[in-house]
């Protein structure tokens, strides 16, 4: 495995691989989440390659970007262990310019996660752009638990005609139904036991679903009264194009979930 840091040395080592390559873009701090999607792209690709780049222009001021949790060694060893070829950790600087061409998100990102974040999406558009500029990847490598992050991804590709096959992998859970998140590790005691009523509320949505339960609002009043402790952003039942739905279209119907705990966001979903 080799660790590159430049873009000299990425583009370099890009030109000699004529295999197909497998990308899996993160911001590290690595889990369970992560490594499914690449050991999800080591099976599917002759090569490998994982960037790390906690990406300054997707996070808000006053968000979690200076405290957002770093742990390059203990990455760089699961990378290892995964089997990765090639893992890109830039600086900043060898991102980003003074002066940068932007890249503007569409109209749904100015809806759920993009109205709590309003110019998030643009950020992370932006730096999956120049990513997948530098790596060309035949695959990439996105969580369903980003459903929205995924959906304009979907969309990028497609409206630039971006030659890049996107793979959306499932959602990854510790064993009581907490989907994993970097963010996790923000939680206390207390709120990680709370928090576990987020995957709980979506289980129960979906089972009522299971039973003939259409009604988007008598399913988001069943989730809220779930959660009725916790502090939830919101809860939205939308189709795959993002458009709030008020019957739950089998096999077209995401529901997603924002809860706050103190200063930190979780997010989940499930996709009926
Ligand atoms: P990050 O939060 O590090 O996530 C990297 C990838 O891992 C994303 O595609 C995300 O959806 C996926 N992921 C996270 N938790 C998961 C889980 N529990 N199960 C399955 N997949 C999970 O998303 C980002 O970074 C950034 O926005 C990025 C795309 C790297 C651009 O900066």
């Amino acid at each position: 495995m080799k660790i590159l840091k430049t873009i000299e040395e990425l583009k370099e080592i890009r030109k000699t691989i004529n295999l197909s390559v497998g990308f899996v873009p993160t911001m590290g701090a690595l889990h369970d989440g992560h490594i499914s999607l690449i050991k999800q792209a080591r099976e599917e690709n002759d090569v490998v390659i994982v960037s790390i780049f906690v990406n300054p222009t997707q996070f808000l001021p006053g968000e979690d970007l200076d405290k957002y949790p770093k742990k390059d060694e203990a990455d760089k060893k699961i990378c290892e262990m995964c089997k990765v070829d090639y893992v890109f950790m830039p600086e900043i600087s060898t991102m980003y310019q003074k002066e940068e061409v932007l890249i503007k998100a569409p109209n749904i990102s100015y809806i759920l996660e993009g109205e709590s974040r309003p110019g998030h999406f643009d950020g992370v558009l932006q730096v999956v752009l120049k990513l997948f500029n530098l790596t060309k990847p035949t695959n990439a490598y996105f969580g369903k638990k980003d459903a929205q992050q995924l959906a304009l991804i979907q969309q990028m590709v497609k409206n630039l005609f971006l030659d890049i096959n996107i793979v959306p992998c499932e959602i990854v859970r510790e064993k009581d139904g907490l989907a994993l998140s970097s963010r996790n590790v923000y939680l206390n005691d207390t709120q990680r036991k709370d928090a576990l009523l987020i995957s709980k509320s979506l289980y129960q949505a979906a089972s009522l679903v299971g039973k003939g339960e259409k009604k988007s609002a008598i399913l988001k009043a069943k989730m809220y009264e779930i959660m009725k402790n916790l502090e939830v952003e919101y809860i939205a039942i939308v189709n795959r194009n993002f458009n709030q739905i008020e019957e739950v279209e089998l096999k077209n119907t995401i529901i997603l979930v924002v809860a706050r705990f103190g200063n930190t966001r979780l997010l989940d979903n499930i996709w009926l």
